[in-house]
């Protein structure tokens, strides 16, 4: 397929818009990670608009993303955010986090597992987290890669700090997204739930407060 751009015939793909471009970033990366990526597409706008909704605006807050991925809640996030503010994007894959240094430059992208949260925050001496905004694939994570994470986050977590969680809406039943909500509540003293269905496939989004104190 061609187009006419300054009078001669060019492909499609040279047409492609912003968005339509991180599509395909996205699903190239799904295509060759299944199960780190665990989602085919991004999440949209509507979802991103949630997620920020749930996010400090005052002060100076520190909000990290797990798995920001090509960025589509990381804007609406730096938006959210207050300019003192500071945002840690921790991702998997080192393809997508180039992409996240020079599309997002606000946002601190850094490659490592969200396994080493507390190492990597320290690495960056960052000492707490105001927010958490997670959208890593938690139904796919074996019971104690869930509660590793989990325990990180409440560790690092402000007694005011904010957790949010993203997962698919129909992983709500597997035995994984089942774990994954009881271990929400040991984790947190409030486990608010709401479906955004303004998503393909529509997702579960979890927003959580109070990290409770350690388990034995
Ligand atoms: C479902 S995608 C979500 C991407 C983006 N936040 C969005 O909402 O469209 C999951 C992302 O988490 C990343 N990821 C998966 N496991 C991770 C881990 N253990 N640590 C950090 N990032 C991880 C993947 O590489 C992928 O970019």
């Amino acid at each position: 397929m061609t187009a006419q751009h300054h009078g001669k015939h060019v492909p499609r793909r040279m047409t492609d818009s912003p968005a339509l471009a991180e599509y395909r970033r996205f699903f190239a990366t799904a295509l060759r990670n299944p199960t780190t990526v665990g989602a085919a597409t991004p999440t949209s706008k509507a979802v991103a608009r949630t997620v920020a909704r749930f996010l400090p605006t005052t002060g100076s807050p520190t909000v990290v993303e797990l798995g920001p991925g090509t960025g589509s809640l990381s804007d609406e996030i730096h938006t959210r955010l207050p300019a003192t503010g500071r945002h840690v994007g921790i991702e998997l894959n080192e393809d997508l986090v180039r992409h996240l240094r020079a599309r997002l430059p606000g946002m601190e992208s850094v490659h490592a597992d969200a396994r080493e949260l507390r190492h990597t925050l320290t690495r960056l001496g960052v000492d707490s987290a105001d927010a958490i905004v997670s959208s890593i694939p938690w139904s796919l994570l074996a019971a104690d890669v869930q509660r590793d994470i989990l325990d990180q986050c409440r560790r690092v977590l402000t007694p005011e700090g904010r957790f949010t969680a993203l997962t698919c809406l129909p992983m709500q039943h597997s035995p994984a997204g089942k774990r994954f909500r009881t271990e929400l509540h040991s984790t947190f003293a409030e486990v608010g739930t709401r479906i955004v269905w303004r998503n393909l496939p529509p997702l579960l989004h979890y927003a959580c407060t109070g990290p409770l104190p350690e388990r034995d």
